[in-house]
């Protein structure tokens, strides 16, 4: 530990956290610091200079599992203190919320611990590689809920304007009765160059490309309809490369540009155990049929996560390749007007968390989702509200019972009901 953040007992934490005001800073302690650690760590560093969020923040400690780098990490993105040892930033009574970064078999273990400590925990999604390990961490929130630690799902997409916006047509019932939801999240990274990183081991990440894209799409979908699957009507799994090289870390995360073998030794070759795509149909409790496929072989789709919603008066088509825009179809008007028309989703009089940003048409990015979570996050540890709904342990558990119910359907060849899945 660069310099010590875990001088007092986890008993003492609790109480710190439990009695803090709610206008004290808030002490944050991240662990993982490779690609979402430094989203989130742009996104607490950055929240309290683009809002006024009603506490400040303090940007604690940072865990990661080499020593040299978790410091050189901690310097670059300013947090106070680093250490190798996970453990120490749950026990620490200088933390009040833990920011878990992590691969997702860890969620459960290091999450549980921190709220069985007293901290908040916001965790990364999908809540956990399994629904065994989901649903202890939706009980641990639950009990700690009750002595007023609270918990957060990354499911940072809710927070892009155009797609609150949309949240908010639906709910002001702008689009009527929805009748589809069509969703997919694309991506083309995960051709055979691409090495047996994490996210391909069953054992870490859960799933392949359903835990890790088919969640948020899932969530999307929840979050943008107000409405639950009651059924996983069919589902196709599938693992187009099986074998992967096996390298000793990929430096990249999720690239495969990453651990190249060199010279001539032909590479060592190990099992991806994960899907390389999803598809599957499903039925909504308001009536509403859907479908939802992820891959992260579908070349050509960067990062294509698309939804659209089709209801009795209106439409609404979103694409993250461009963030930006909202499109939308008003069943309303005269026929003969009727059309796709292009919302520039970035006027802060109309468009939620814009406000905090730039002026009308000068774009936001990836980055400013996770910035908007993080103020949402202080703002409700301080007594407020969100912009819009954020998830917690119980919200993310919905959503992996849908992951679930559709892995179940494709190895069953059959529907699956989601009373099935507890
Ligand atoms: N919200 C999003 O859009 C989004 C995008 C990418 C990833 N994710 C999720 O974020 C999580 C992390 O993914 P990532 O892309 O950052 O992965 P990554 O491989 O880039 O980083 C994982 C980090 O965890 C650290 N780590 C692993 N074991 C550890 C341990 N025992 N103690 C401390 N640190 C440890 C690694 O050192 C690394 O820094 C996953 O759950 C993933 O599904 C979410």
């Amino acid at each position: 530990m660069a310099k010590s953040a875990s001088k007092k007992s986890s008993k003492s934490a609790s109480r710190s956290t439990r009695s803090a005001s709610k206008s004290a800073p808030l002490r944050v302690g991240i662990i993982g610091t490779s690609f979402m650690g430094r989203a989130h760590s742009n996104a607490w560093a950055n929240a309290p200079h683009f809002f006024d969020l009603r506490r400040p923040v303090v940007m604690e400690a940072a865990s990661g599992r080499n020593g040299q780098q978790t410091c050189r990490f901690a310097e670059q993105w300013g947090w106070r203190t680093s250490t190798t040892d996970w453990r120490e930033i749950v026990a620490s009574a200088d933390i009040d919320l833990v920011d878990v970064c992590t691969p997702n078999h860890l969620h459960a273990e290091m999450s549980i611990a921190a709220l069985d400590a007293g901290k908040h925990v916001s965790c990364e999604k999908p809540l956990a590689g399994t629904l065994d390990d989901a649903r202890a961490m939706r009980d641990a929130a639950a009990k700690a809920k009750r002595k007023g630690v609270r918990s957060f799902v990354w499911f940072n997409y809710r927070r892009v304007p155009a797609l609150a916006f949309a949240h908010q047509l639906v709910a002001k019932g702008r689009l009527g009765t929805i009748h589809h939801v069509r969703a997919n999240y694309l991506q083309d990274w995960g051709h055979p160059d691409t090495p047996l990183v994490w996210r391909f081991d069953s054992k870490q990440a859960g799933s392949g490309a359903h835990g890790d894209l088919n969640a948020h799409i899932i969530d999307l979908a929840r979050f943008l309809t107000g409405d639950e699957v009651t059924e996983v009507v069919g589902a196709v799994e599938e693992t187009f490369v099986t074998r992967r090289r096996i390298v000793e870390e990929a430096r990249v995360a999720i690239k495969g540009g990453a651990g190249r073998s060199k010279g001539k030794a032909a590479p060592k070759m190990g099992r991806s155990t994960v899907d390389d795509a999803v598809l599957f149909l499903a039925r909504f409790k308001g009536g509403a049929v859907a479908s939802f496929e992820a891959s992260r072989l579908a070349t050509g789709n960067l990062n294509r996560n698309m939804i659209e919603l089709n209801g009795d008066k209106g439409s609404i088509r979103f694409d993250f390749e461009r963030m930006n825009e909202l499109q939308w179809w008003d069943h309303t008007i005269e026929p003969g007007l009727r059309g796709w028309s292009r919302i520039m989703c970035t006027e802060a009089e109309h468009h939620p968390y814009v406000h905090a940003y730039w002026p009308a048409a000068h774009g936001l990015g990836y980055e400013h989702g996770f910035v908007s979570e993080v103020a949402d996050i202080v703002n409700m540890l301080g007594g407020g509200e969100p912009e819009v709904p954020m998830p917690d342990f119980a919200d993310a558990f919905e959503t992996q019972r849908v992951l679930e119910a559709a892995v179940l359907s494709a190895r069953e060849r059959g529907p699956i009901a989601l009373s099935q899945v507890k």
